[in-house]
């Protein structure tokens, strides 16, 4: 049983991985200090698979008591790098804490990793990258454009840092993952997302307003140049999303890299808007979110959605849930936790 260090994984993509890593026979160790969590989604975890599994309490930036993790654990044989600050608007308010958080956790990870000679390491990416992209759908090749804040930026940072270092250290065995909209939640209504900071994204403000937690809901923009002037985005479910950290992890301890340094983007290919997705909703949940049409929302990119050919070329991973079980799992899990 290869024994994996997930970092972030009391958080929402990080507990639904655990959950797909456990399910094919890796053990793991969690590093999170809570920031944006707590360790009840590892209860959920355990509910659902029967495996206890530890968390430390380190922040990525104390580098000693990460190194005493490392020390603890000389056989960890793989890295899935989720840890992060990643509160768009905050960003902005907050750059110093972002850049700190972001760029000084990975470097301290890298460093430590080095050191026990760690060699795979996924890092988690993001659809923002690419910035305000004119092609579409954005293949792993489109030119990354300027950030349009700066939690995007410290993701355009580590991806810089990873393929600087893959360039001069070939032991490193690395691949970037870039999500676009992480959505939804386990089958089973044990576990979903659960932030310790307010619900932002559009899913969680959805399912919110429809169960009363929030009066309403708001649609940013209706004047876009779009087919029913909302925006457009690729929504992709988080066990899906799960599934292709497992099967990357697969593909380096297989040996199967082509470099090692990689780039794959996660969507399911298709763009929906927001009125779609509110359509969605209403569909599968039967009720219907009270919202309004407002302004539009400062940085938001009118459309965007994932060519993900070369996940399925060299992952061999396929996206098999749609807006419509994102909906359905979401709307379940926000039930089951009021
Ligand atoms: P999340 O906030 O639910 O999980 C991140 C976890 O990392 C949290 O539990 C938090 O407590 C922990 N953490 C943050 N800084 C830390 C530090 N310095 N030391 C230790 N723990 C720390 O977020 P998520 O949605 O699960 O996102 C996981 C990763 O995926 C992040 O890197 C995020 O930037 C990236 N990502 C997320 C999305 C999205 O929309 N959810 C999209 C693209 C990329
Ligand atoms: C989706 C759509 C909103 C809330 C963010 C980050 C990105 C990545 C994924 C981390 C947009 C609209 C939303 C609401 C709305 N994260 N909306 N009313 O902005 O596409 O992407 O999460 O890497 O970097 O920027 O996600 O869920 O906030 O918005 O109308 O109350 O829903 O305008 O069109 P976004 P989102």
């Amino acid at each position: 049983m290869a024994k994996i260090l997930v970092t972030g994984g009391c958080g929402y993509i990080g507990s639904h991985t655990i959950v797909d890593l456990l399910d094919n026979g890796f053990s793991v160790i969690s590093i999170d200090n809570l920031v944006n969590s707590t360790e009840a989604s590892l209860a959920g975890v355990e509910a659902i698979t029967g495996v206890k599994v530890k968390n430390y309490t380190v922040d990525l930036c104390d580098r000693p008591a990460l190194e005493k993790v490392f020390k603890e654990h000389p056989d960890i044989a793989g890295v899935i790098h989720f840890a992060a600050l990643k509160l768009v608007g905050e960003s902005v308010q907050q750059p110093l804490r972002y850049y700190k958080n972001n760029v000084l956790g990975l470097l301290n990870l890298l460093e430590l990793m080095q050191e026990a000679g760690i060699a795979p390491l996924i890092f988690s990416s993001s659809c923002s990258v690419y910035g305000n992209a004119t092609e579409l759908p954005v293949t792993e090749d489109t030119p990354r454009l300027a950030a349009e804040s700066p939690y995007a930026r410290t993701k355009q940072m580590g991806e810089d840092i990873l393929q600087d270092i893959a360039r001069v250290d070939p032991s490193f065995k690395i691949v970037l993952l870039r999500y676009f909209n992480p959505a939804g939640a386990h089958e089973s209504a044990l576990l979903g997302e659960a932030p310790s900071n307010p619900a932002s994204n559009l899913v969680p403000v959805i399912t919110e307003a429809a169960a009363g937690k929030r009066p309403e809901l708001v649609v940013f923009g209706t004047d876009y140049p779009t087919r029913d002037g909302s925006c457009i985005r690729d929504y992709i479910h988080v066990m899906d999303l799960a599934a292709a950290h497992t099967q990357a992890l697969q593909y380096i301890l297989e040996g199967r890299q082509e470099a090692n340094c990689e780039i794959f983007n996660l969507g399911i290919g298709e763009g929906v808007s927001v009125l779609e997705a509110v359509a969605a909703f209403e569909r599968v949940a039967g009720v219907r979110p009270p919202y309004r049409l407002g302004p539009r929302r400062p940085g938001d990119v009118v459309a965007i959605y994932a060519n993900y050919a070369r996940a399925a070329n060299r992952l061999g991973w396929q996206p098999r849930r749609s807006i419509d079980d994102i909906m359905r799992t979401a709307w379940a899990w926000e039930q089951a936790r009021s």
